[in-house]
């Protein structure tokens, strides 16, 4: 008896736990083996002998229960073991995505205007002709509308033609001092090999008390800016109009790709347009009820900036999704 207890003890997995529990307690186990001699054993001795094998029953029943809850417990944490699974392992078979030029340049520029303390307001996509236009000195008539060519909702909302609404939706909400961007996609019926109908820009706004804000502010920090962007470019301002801003004015860099020169990008030019900006008008301040405060206002095309950057022909190609290309900024 001893024996089989100790072999029950000792077995090491569930499947030798089975075999013993057969051997004694199977149909041709030794203890029913036992138990079958019963009927020959004389009748005052039965009592006494059953009680003895029933004893002996019992301990290697507990026997075999108390070895199978250990190994049971042992087999399953090996198992778990064998199928961990380490989710932290790189795998070096799996390609990655980068990160698309057009927002990586977005990011930049927001980056940068982000450490001189410009806050980002998002604006909304849908806008209305308010916001879209006539609070941006471009009444009904205007024929600078005309230079817009816009989706039109049913309801008499619109897709927005620029991030410039958001100048006057963060004036609204805020009081001065005001300094903010606005990055974001901006819609207009336009398809060619320098327009697609949905693009990017970036809208800066600064407004502070009357006299604060000058064309010599707006001057230095479009300068910086750009030599952030381009590295050692020249950067000169042409007088230009939009009805937004008095006076207004287009900035140009030197080409980026025959440094002044003329070449086919810059139209044998030797300069290349980048952002158009200029001082508050007076009737956009009107519209938003602000009045004794000054400011300045730009806005850039960032697509233009991503293939200026990284030297792409043309604008269509950055939303082709062609993988042999924007697999290259990785
Ligand atoms: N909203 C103009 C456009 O879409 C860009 C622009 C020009 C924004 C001059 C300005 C500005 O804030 O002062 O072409």
């Amino acid at each position: 008896m001893k024996e089989w207890l100790n072999k029950i003890e000792s077995a090491d997995s569930t499947e030798i736990l089975e075999s013993l529990r057969v051997e004694t307690l199977g149909k041709k186990g030794i203890l029913t083996l036992e138990f079958s001699k019963l009927k020959d054993i004389p009748n005052t001795e039965k009592k006494a002998f059953a009680q003895n094998l029933n004893e002996q029953k019992s301990l290697i029943n507990t026997a075999l229960e108390i070895r199978k809850e250990v190994l049971v417990q042992i087999e399953l944490d090996k198992e778990l073991e064998a199928e961990k699974i380490d989710v932290t392992k790189f795998n070096n078979s799996l390609s990655c995505g980068a990160v698309h030029p057009v927002i990586d340049t977005m990011d930049r520029v927001i980056t940068y205007f982000q450490n001189l303390n410009f806050a980002v307001e998002e604006g909304q996509l849908v806008e209305d002709d308010f916001h879209n236009f006539e609070a941006l000195n471009l009444p009904k008539h205007h024929p600078a509308r005309d230079m817009q060519d816009t989706f039109y909702n049913k309801d008499y909302t619109l897709l927005r033609t620029h991030t410039s609404p958001v100048q006057i939706r963060t004036m609204l909400k805020q009081s001065i001092p005001i300094r903010m961007i606005a990055p974001g996609t901006v819609f207009r019926k336009d398809f060619d090999i320098t327009h697609t109908p949905m693009f990017h820009q970036i809208e800066a706004l600064v407004v502070d008390k009357a006299d604060k804000i000058s064309f010599a502010n707006l001057k230095h920090v479009l300068e910086e800016f750009l030599h952030h962007m381009f590295g050692d470019v020249e950067v000169r301002f042409r007088p230009s109009f939009f009805p937004f801003t008095e006076p207004s004015a287009e900035v140009d860099i030197s080409c980026v790709f025959c440094e002044g020169k003329g070449c086919r990008v810059c139209s044998q030019t030797g300069w290349i347009e980048i952002l158009g900006c200029g001082i508050v008008d007076e009737n956009v301040f009107k519209a938003v009820g602000y009045e004794n405060v000054s400011g300045y206002a730009f806005g850039v095309g960032i697509e233009r900036l991503a293939m200026l950057i990284h030297n792409i022909g043309d604008l269509r190609s950055l939303f082709e999704s062609d993988l042999r290309l924007l697999g290259q900024f990785k």
